[in-house]
């Protein structure tokens, strides 16, 4: 019988024995799937796996340096990249959402295989797909869409021509929670909502700029804090919220202002395919409205999404 525990044991044996003293090198993500990868890899192979964190500038507020140090408790090598500068350079000026995104796995792929070159000897990319991913091989918007645009541009990148190690291939999400579980990875990491690729750009309608950036970072971290606070976090399946290019009129004081809109989303799902919109309390979302108002810059006004999958997505972008 499948248990976590049995699965932890059989799959680090296979993977000692597989990978013998050769090094993987594996990008984490900050999400659950490769950072159960991670962890079942560094039981096998130690500090043979080197572990890729990105900071693309577009995580939420606080966000590289939190999960960076969580990884850093555990005990993986990890080297963090800031390469925030490099996306805001590729991003300045698209406002198309499929654009945004092939910038995105554009430079992801440079950033990443500069930093796999620097890892001498290395034989293996680690990944952290599961068994979903292998037999749906990722929606349109998904990140091998975005590999597959650049390969017909200029050839394989370095890292990709590495022989490829899936620990997880046969998994579901649920499973795959289990066996972090049954890891000891905290449940910070394991309980984490789900949390698109491109990140925040997907989340800014229209063109990024730092500046926007970071007021979304600000609005959204307050608004993730309360779900926290409120005991609702866990049982959201995905919360985020979205910086809308709409001025709107509205006073404070004796002004009167001209400033954004912040969108607030939630939903519960399975597995993201269809959702509901959350019947979130109404003096929950008083509350995030007026922190939210009150605190950041540049936001007058906030609304919240009631729109179910279909016909909507849960991104807006
Ligand atoms: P939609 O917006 O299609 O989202 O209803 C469904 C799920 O997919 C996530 N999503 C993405 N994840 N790269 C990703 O890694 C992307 O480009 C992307 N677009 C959407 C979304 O956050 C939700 O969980």
């Amino acid at each position: 019988d499948w248990t976590p525990d049995s699965f932890v044991e059989t799959t680090i044996a296979e993977l000692k024995e597989k990978l013998g003293n050769d090094k993987v090198v594996l990008g984490l993500s900050g999400g659950v799937d490769s950072s159960v990868a991670a962890v079942l890899l560094h039981h096998a192979i130690g500090t043979n796996l080197h572990c890729i964190f990105v900071d693309n500038g577009l995580l939420r507020k606080n966000e590289f340096e939190s999960v960076l140090d969580s990884y850093r408790h555990m005990g993986l090598n990890i080297k963090g990249v800031d390469a925030r500068q490099r996306f805001y350079d590729a991003l300045a000026g698209l406002t198309d959402p499929e654009k945004k995104r092939k910038a995105i796995g554009r430079v992801f792929i440079e950033v990443f295989d500069d930093a796999a070159h620097e890892v001498q000897g290395v034989s293996w990319l680690g990944q952290g797909t599961i068994y979903p991913d292998v037999i749906e091989s990722v929606s349109v918007k998904g990140p091998s869409a975005t590999i597959k645009s650049h390969h017909n541009v200029g050839g394989l990148p370095d890292f990709m021509k590495l022989k490829v190690i899936e620990p997880l291939n046969t998994l579901f999400k649920d499973e795959v929670r289990k066996v972090g579980k049954a890891l000891d990875i905290d449940q910070n990491i394991l309980g984490r909502h789900p949390f698109p690729g491109p990140g925040l750009a997907i989340r800014i309608l229209g063109e990024i700029t730092p500046e926007k950036v970071q007021i979304l970072q600000e609005a959204d971290a307050i608004y993730i804090n309360n779900l926290r606070a409120a005991g609702v976090y866990d049982k959201v399946w995905q919360a985020g919220a979205i910086y809308l290019p709409v001025q709107s009129v509205g006073v404070m004081g004796d002004e009167r202002t001209y400033e954004n809109v912040i969108c607030l989303r939630a939903v519960e799902s399975l597995d993201g395919m269809t959702a509901d919109w959350c019947h979130l309390p109404y003096n929950l979302l008083a509350k995030i409205s007026n922190e939210i108002i009150n605190n950041v810059k540049g936001i007058n006004r906030v609304v919240y999404d009631i729109s179910s999958k279909p016909p909507a997505t849960i991104e807006w972008e």
